[in-house]
């Protein structure tokens, strides 16, 4: 079989065309590969940034460092054993530790007051969800909204009596509802300035109390059920630490 000049020349057209459509379709791959890439190496960056805030905070507040990222996996824990999605669970994680970061904010005689606040006290210290929403900010990267969802709503009851907006039941964001246990679990067992750890037992006694008043009970019933092996994550953790990397690194 043999061509016309005619139908040489349109081959000759339709090939580099086809080549040049397929460079196009690489070359699109390529920037569309270094943007996620760039967009993650952003996201690391950030969310860097702000977790050593969140240590500033935390280690005003009389700790070691390591409560933040104690909440972070239990919190990812106890979302995984309430069935929820590990995609959820797993940004958790990486949102959680952030949750008062907005205590960079409240003053050390405050911060730090060994006995209990006076009103004024009381609502200076309550500011700190709003605070750490604002830091936060209106970002469009998931983990951010989520770290600024748990910032605001981790100090809610689920009875409606708590701050900064009285919201109630399931109006409180399961992410603040998750991480409101975990962090007054936490927050029990270690040892504060004016008081030592509490024993995990009673801990879990005092959990068991406030289900259905300040925490969602099935949250509750859920980190109760599970309490031997938050424990032993806790325990992990303690004798060793996550690095930064570990929490930022996993994208
Ligand atoms: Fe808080
Ligand atoms: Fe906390």
């Amino acid at each position: 079989m043999s061509y016309t000049t005619m139908e040489v020349s349109d081959k000759v057209f339709d090939d580099a065309a086809t080549a040049q459509m397929e460079r196009i379709v690489a070359d699109l791959g390529r920037m569309y590969h270094e943007r996620n890439e760039a967009l993650r190496e952003v996201t690391r960056a950030h969310h860097e940034a702000l977790l050593r805030l969140s240590l500033a905070a935390d280690f005003r507040d009389d700790d070691t460092g390591v409560h933040i990222m104690r909440i972070g996996y239990l919190a990812e824990a106890l979302a995984l054993a309430l069935g929820e999605a590990a995609s959820f669970a797993h940004t958790l994680r990486r949102a959680a530790p952030m949750h008062d970061i907005g205590k960079i904010g409240v003053p050390d005689q405050v911060l730090k007051k060994p006995g209990a606040f006076t009103a004024e006290e009381r609502e200076v210290m309550n500011k700190h969800p709003v605070m750490g929403a604002e830091i936060l900010g209106r970002s469009r990267i998931p983990l951010f909204q989520l770290a600024a969802e748990v910032a605001l709503t981790h100090h809610e009851r689920w009875d409606g009596g708590g701050y900064p907006n009285g919201l109630s039941g399931e109006g409180v964001p399961l992410s603040g509802r998750i991480v409101a246990v975990v962090d007054f679990f936490d927050a029990l067992t270690m040892d504060r300035c004016y008081r030592p750890a509490f024993p995990d037992d009673v801990a879990l006694e005092m959990l068991a109390q406030q289900r259905g008043t300040a925490f969602d009970p099935r949250v509750v019933d859920t980190f109760i059920a599970h309490a031997a092996d938050m424990i032993a994550l806790r325990d992990r953790i303690n004798t060793e630490p996550p690095t930064f990397e570990m929490l930022v690194g996993a994208a």
